[in-house]
């Protein structure tokens, strides 16, 4: 029997950081995707392989432990965690395949961690529908990250552009937001946990200052809502300008995000704007019409994937011989 799962990365538009405190955020699934093979193995260890990151292990998943065969852990821990909580720990091999850049700020935790989940329910004829997945792929993301907000496996698995309000109600997009664009990404990674805490601290020292700037981004975000909703692009490329300003504002900038936004922004993207933690990883240009200038703009100093929101969330299915 073989299993097969995939699942989509997802990229913040609005509301990193402020959504920490409570206010709404928009993220949604690309076309990029981790997938996931589960056969029984053809010798007595559970192997894991991911071929398109040169990586290659032995698998003890009863103790969440590895010996290492081939290349830079990583992903593994993920990998870990989802067998022990839903394998028997009989001998198993496992392939992840990825077009989702490690370290391009597209949550390639979250769609490995959502893949996984659904291929091993499908190997044991579990039943699961989409909210108990997200559910149990955001335990395992808390499991291993310590912290981890439920975004990036809500929209791994759902796919589509989501709406986390206020009171942390989900609400998906009946909108077909296929418009293109470009994320910049620098080999430089971010720390998110780091980064949280950097703006937490920032926030303490100056209340009066940072309080209402997170409130302003909440009111950002629900603006982008709206005009999301209306095809309005320039509204949500200005709204986007705005927003990586606020990101100025909680210091989670850097040279290499704000040289990339820049740049984005002077070959004709509409709206450009760091997405995710900050403090390194990646941004989000909107850039209709001007996708191989801004693309070429960026590519210059660093790296660049040509993007797509897509409707697709997670897909899964069993092979029987
Ligand atoms: O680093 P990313 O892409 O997972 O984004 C983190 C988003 C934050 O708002 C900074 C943190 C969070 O948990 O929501």
């Amino acid at each position: 029997m073989i299993a097969k799962a995939s699942a989509p990365a997802k990229t913040i538009l609005f509301g990193e950081h402020s959504v920490v405190y409570g206010e709404p955020a928009i993220a949604g699934a690309v076309n990029k995707r981790a997938y996931i093979t589960i056969k029984e193995s053809d010798c007595e260890k559970t192997i894991f392989r991911a071929p398109d990151i040169g990586f290659e292990a032995e698998l003890m998943s009863r103790f969440k432990k590895y010996i290492l065969l081939k290349g830079k852990p990583g992903i593994i821990r993920y990998i870990l965690e989802c067998l022990y909580r839903v394998h028997d720990h009989s001998p198993i091999d496992i392939t992840l395949n990825s077009n989702v850049p490690i370290g391009s700020g597209l949550g390639s935790s979250a769609a490995v961690t959502v893949a996984m989940l659904a291929a091993l329910y499908r190997y044991h004829n579990i039943r699961f529908n989409k909210k108990s997945l997200a559910h149990d792929a955001h335990m395992v993301e808390q499991a291993v990250q310590g912290v981890a907000s439920p975004l990036d496996t809500l929209v791994s698995t759902y796919g589509g552009l989501v709406y986390l309000s206020r009171n942390k109600k989900v609400e998906h997009f009946n909108v077909n937001f296929n418009v293109p664009f470009v994320v910049g990404y620098t080999t430089k990674h971010g720390n998110t946990g780091k980064m949280v805490k950097d703006v937490k601290n920032l926030k303490t020292r100056n209340p009066k200052i940072i309080n209402p700037v997170i409130t302003s981004m909440g009111n950002l975000t629900n603006y982008a809502k709206q005009a999301i909703l209306k095809g309005d692009f320039d509204k949500i490329g200005e709204l986007m300008n705005i927003n990586h300003g606020f990101l100025d504002v909680l210091g989670v900038n850097t040279l290499e995000l704000s040289r990339m936004v820049y740049n984005a922004r002077e070959a004709g993207a509409i709206g450009a704007k760091t997405t995710g933690a900050g403090g390194g990883g990646s941004i989000i240009a909107l850039c209709p019409g001007k996708v191989d200038e801004v693309a070429s703009a960026i590519d210059r100093d660093d790296n660049i994937l040509k993007i797509r929101f897509t409707r697709k969330g997670v897909s899964s299915r069993v092979y029987r011989d």
